[in-house]
Order: structure tokens, then C-alpha cells, then sequence
């Protein structure tokens, strides 16, 4: 067993009193044009088309004047603002395959768009879900854009023809041209520009040197802003703890207004995928070191400082065994993955000081909690935790909590920590406070990633009278086990509403979190 605790709640105990409440952008989302992400999974594959409930117009070319019309109905219920998921903000078009993408292949009447060989994933491109079609997409989900452009066979000034298609207000080129393929007056208006992605990367196009890169970044960030002054810019790092991030955060704290990292916690063995999320942990806090040093750097030079954040826009549990071969980076994500999953999403919170965004990679069927077929989806074991932190985890503030004795003490491997060692504890919990018309509600994730001890733990509270409280659980006896097509609901939180007096009589000295389980509690 595990030693048992006490947690006590206190809403005026807050861990970061003076901060911005937690944001929804922390559930961003992420389409890459990657296998069944795009083609499959928001649009039908024309390859492939559906018998039936899937809206694929016999003109697709009409799709960005017809709204919804177009996109499969059953993603976008799950993905919409007023969906199960919540997107706030989707990051599009890669990952990788940006950049050798030339948005211009992109836009305009869909069949005269050429095919190309796209070399991120060494297929075929038919640029029928272009710009026009995404910023549509966004709309229809209520969500904000987020465009990564092609740093890597990309020219400058095709990234700021882009950003003036997007943008642009007045009677020049590319806004005209932007107007007569939509057929609307307003620009798209995206904001949030990502400066190339994994640029430092062998596989990638790009494959650069940190100061070759911080150098052209530089000088594309200073002309992007020139074109549209208002846009936020993020710079392209590493896992955020790397000689790479150490340099472009130097070199472009002035320009850019976050830094991309990336990191996907490997999901084998038990270990390696419950505690995965850690490493991600300490990333985040050896990057914000670094945004830190660069801004000390810059006072002692008398130079002004920013309060640039860290945009986690690839984030999950990604084993390369399970995911990679021909599908398309199809991952059937099991119950470990699933409590791997929730300590990732703990992390998020714990951190949210830091993070401006966080792009889950990615929104469907490439390494995904949401999968299609033609005839319907599939919510995978992730896919539960997800909703009920997008839905209930923002917005408020983190509450205090105490450390948890019970660390692990097997072989470091697991959590990948550059520097030095790193003992993640067995629980790993995290409680929102969030104001309400009434009062406030609380919000708590516990997660006991013990292999084979339960956990007691008795919940106090200052300052906050409970009415109800639902509670959701996660568990399995197998650590294997799977949702399908088939069978839907094989791991599912068991859902217990109750009222104080039956909180009181069954919870209140003992809540049993089982070995290996999740729980989920809104008070
Ligand atoms: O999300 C899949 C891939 O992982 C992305 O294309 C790339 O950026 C990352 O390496």
C-alpha cells in the first residue's frame, strides 16, 4: 500500500495568486497533412468515399463558401466549441510536412490545384484542404487558428504573401485574391504564426544549424511584422531543454512572442509511459530557465524584456512500435497510455504559468484519441480525460496541494531527463479553483500510477462548502485494454453523482484511489 494522505483544499491558497487564470489553450488541437488526418478524418477521402452521414458535396471546390458543408459531421461535433473537446485553437498544416508546403498549391478552384509529392511522409499532396478550407474549418468549430509556415523549402516572401492572404485589409493582390476565392470581404484574421517546425531536425527539410536558424528567423520575423504588426510569433525549439532552444530563445526573445518545444513521452513498458509525462515537466522548466536567462541577459544590457511563453504545440504518448508502419501513425491507445496520458495532462496545469498553448498532436486518427471509419468514430481510452480537462480544467486557478511521498525508484530511463536525476512521485495530482455565479467550484485530478498499491486519501476543505460532487473513475484490471469499433465502452470512467450527505457517509475520512486508476472529481 501506499502511504495514505490527507488533502486539504484551501481556496485562498493558490499557487500562483497574481497570475492569469488557466487557459482553454492549453486543449488546442493539430491537423497535419499526414496520413487519414486531413483526408479521412475532417473531409472524407475522396479515395475512399463513405456509404453514408458524411457530407462530401459533389463540388468539393465549393467547399469555403459553403460552411459546414463538407467536413464529416461526427469529428466536428467532438472537436466544435460546443463539442465534448472544446478546441480553442487549431495548428495547422504540420508537423513535417510543412515544410516543403506551398500554400499557394492550396488555394483557388479545387481542380486546378496540382498534386505534389509531399517528403515529410513521402506521399501524394492533392491540395483539395487548403488555406480557405482550414480557416472555414476553424470557423465551423468556433476555434482559433494557428499557421505554421515553411521554413524549410519556403521562401520569405511566399510566408509573407501568406500572411497578406490571411490578413490583409486593403485592395492589394493577395487580399483581393483572398476575397474573390471566398467570395467574403473579411480577412481571415489568424493571429498566432508558428516560424518553421523541427528545424533542427534530420528528417526535416529544414535540418539547420541553431544560430543559421535563429538568423533567418530574425529576419522573417522582422518582415512578418512588418505585414501585420498585430500577429504573434513562435519561434521553433527542441524539447526545450537543448543547446538549440538555449540559442534561438537568445536570438529571438525580442521578435517572437513564444517558443515552440515539442516532446512525446514513448509508451512501451508500464514505466516508461506512466512517469513519460515528467520528463515533459522538467522541459518546461529548463525552458522557461532559458526564456528567463535571455531576459537577464537583456537587463544587464539595458535592453527591454518579455514575458514570452512556451507553446507546447506537439504534445502525447507516441510509441514508434505501436504507431509507425503503413497506417499512417495510427496508434490504438491502451489503458496505460490512457493513465499516461492524465499525468501529461496534470503537467499541463501545474505548468500553465508558463504555457501560453498546447496543441494535443493530433486531433484525428494520426496518433490520436479520435478515430474514424466511414460509417463512425471511435473514442479511444485518451480520449475521456481529455473532455473532462478541456471541459473542466480552465479558466480557474491551481490550488495548493502537499508532495506525495511515494516516489519511483527504479531505473531512471523512463523519464529522459537530460539533466541529472529525476524521482517523479507514484501519485501525481492537481486541483483547479474556479469562480462560479455562485461561489467557486473545485476541480481535481488524482492519478495513482502505482502497478499494484491502492492509495487512501482523506479530503478536506477551507473556505468551501460542498453541495455535490460527481465523480469519475478510470479503471482496469488490464493494462492492455482497448476501445474498438466493436466494443466501444471497454474503458470508460464510471460516472457517481452525489449529494454532500452521501459524499460525507462514503468519502469523507477515505477516498480509495485503486492501483494503476484515475480519478476525476468536480465538487
Ligand atoms: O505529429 C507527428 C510528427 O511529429 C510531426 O509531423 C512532427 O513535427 C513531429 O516530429
Amino acid at each position: 500500500r501506499l502511504r495514505p494522505a490527507r488533502l486539504h483544499l484551501d481556496v485562498d491558497r493558490l499557487v500562483h495568486p497574481a497570475e492569469q487564470p488557466i487557459t482553454d489553450k492549453l486543449y488546442s488541437g493539430f491537423l497535419e497533412h499526414l496520413g487519414r488526418c486531413i483526408y479521412g478524418g475532417i473531409v472524407d477521402s475522396p479515395k475512399h468515399p463513405s456509404p453514408k452521414d458524411l457530407l462530401l458535396p459533389q463540388d468539393i471546390g465549393d467547399l469555403a463558401t459553403k460552411g459546414r458543408l463538407g467536413w464529416r459531421k461526427d469529428v466536428m461535433g467532438c472537436l466544435a466549441k460546443d463539442g465534448e473537446l472544446q478546441i480553442p485553437m487549431m495548428r495547422w498544416p504540420g508537423g513535417n510536412f510543412v515544410s516543403n508546403y506551398h500554400w499557394q498549391d492550396g488555394i483557388g478552384p479545387i481542380s486546378q490545384r496540382p498534386k505534389r509529392i509531399e517528403l515529410a511522409w513521402l506521399s501524394d499532396e492533392s491540395n483539395i484542404f487548403g488555406t480557405d478550407e482550414f480557416i472555414d474549418y476553424c470557423r465551423g468549430l468556433e476555434c482559433e487558428p494557428y499557421i505554421c509556415l515553411n521554413m524549410g523549402t519556403g521562401t520569405l516572401e511566399e510566408a509573407l504573401a501568406w500572411l497578406e492572404y490571411c490578413n490583409g485589409t486593403g485592395d492589394t493582390h493577395w487580399a483581393e485574391l483572398r476575397r474573390k476565392n471566398t467570395g467574403r470581404k473579411e480577412p481571415h484574421a489568424v493571429k498566432y504564426w508558428g516560424l518553421g517546425n523541427e528545424m533542427w531536425g534530420p528528417w526535416q527539410v529544414g535540418n539547420m544549424l541553431p544560430s543559421d536558424y535563429a538568423r533567418k528567423a530574425r529576419r522573417w520575423a522582422h518582415a512578418l511584422k512588418l505585414v501585420d504588426p498585430t500577429i504573434q510569433l513562435v519561434s521553433c525549439g527542441e524539447t526545450g531543454a537543448s543547446e538549440w532552444d538555449r540559442e534561438v530563445i537568445q536570438a529571438l526573445l525580442p521578435l517572437a512572442d513564444m517558443h515552440s518545444i515539442h516532446y512525446y513521452a514513448p509508451g512501451l513498458e508500464y514505466e516508461k509511459n506512466v512517469f513519460g509525462a515528467a520528463a515533459a515537466e522538467k522541459h518546461i522548466d529548463v525552458c522557461k530557465s532559458l526564456i528567463d536567462m535571455a531576459n537577464i541577459g537583456r537587463a544587464l544590457e539595458r535592453m527591454p524584456g518579455k514575458d514570452m511563453k512556451i507553446c507546447f504545440d506537439e504534445w502525447n504518448v507516441w510509441d514508434d512500435v505501436k504507431a509507425r508502419g503503413t497506417n499512417g501513425l495510427e496508434q490504438t491507445y491502451d489503458y496505460t497510455d490512457m493513465l499516461g496520458f492524465c499525468a501529461w495532462l496534470n503537467v499541463l496545469v501545474r505548468k500553465h504559468k508558463d504555457i501560453g498553448i498546447a496543441c494535443l498532436a493530433q486531433s484525428v486518427n494520426v496518433i490520436s484519441p479520435l478515430m474514424t471509419r466511414p460509417d463512425g468514430i471511435l473514442r479511444q481510452t485518451l480520449y475521456y480525460p481529455l473532455a473532462l480537462f478541456s471541459k473542466y480544467m480552465k479558466n480557474g486557478h491551481l490550488l495548493q496541494l502537499p508532495s506525495f511521498p511515494d516516489v519511483y525508484t527504479g531505473p531512471t530511463y523512463p523519464v529522459y531527463i537530460q539533466q541529472g536525476e529525476y524521482r517523479p512521485s507514484y501519485i501525481d495530482s492537481v486541483a483547479v479553483m474556479v469562480k462560479t455565479s455562485n461561489g467557486c467550484s473545485i476541480r481535481l485530478s488524482i492519478l495513482n500510477r502505482h502497478p499494484t498499491a491502492d492509495w487512501e486519501v482523506k479530503i478536506g476543505f477551507s473556505g468551501f462548502n460542498i453541495e455535490k460532487v460527481q465523480l469519475h473513475e478510470i479503471y482496469s484490471d488490464d493494462l492492455a485494454a482497448v476501445n474498438t469499433f466493436e466494443t466501444p465502452s471497454a474503458v470508460v470512467p464510471a460516472v457517481f453523482n452525489l449529494d454532500n450527505k452521501e459524499w460525507q457517509s462514503k468519502h469523507v475520512d477515505k477516498l480509495a484511489v485503486k492501483k494503476h486508476s484515475w480519478m476525476f472529481l468536480i465538487f
